[in-house]
């Protein structure tokens, strides 16, 4: 396939309903089809990442919230919400993802699988 044939996903859009969206200081998870998602409000932002630590996918959303840092209750890695990535690290992240306010209805943005080729 060449690059100029190859198919971007198109961004996909889950509705958050608002009864689940948490307050500020509070958490809440997803079950999005094939994946759990954590979202968090810290100050009044809405961060969003998968609910799946990198090292060995224990459950982020249980952590410990520092401010936007996330600290997995399995080993202690801390992730940066807003990024994703471990702290001091450009390498290891967690699926992390925009979360958008239309209208006051909550959107997480997960983009579409990529094809296989
Ligand atoms: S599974 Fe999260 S730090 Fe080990």
């Amino acid at each position: 396939m060449t690059e100029a044939s190859r198919v971007h996903g198109m961004p996909r859009r889950l509705a958050v309903p608002p009864e689940k969206v948490p307050s500020e200081g509070r958490r809440a998870l997803f079950e999005c089809e094939d994946k759990s998602l954590a979202l968090f409000n810290v100050a009044g932002q809405l961060y969003a990442i998968d609910d799946s630590c990198p090292h060995q996918g224990a459950s982020l959303c249980g952590g410990k919230l520092e401010g936007r840092v996330i600290q997995c209750c399995a080993h202690g890695l801390r992730f940066d919400l807003a990024s994703g990535y471990l702290l001091n690290s450009n390498s290891v992240k967690v699926a992390s993802y925009p979360v958008e306010v239309l209208d006051g209805q909550v959107f997480i943005v997960t983009a579409a699988e990529e094809p296989v080729v």
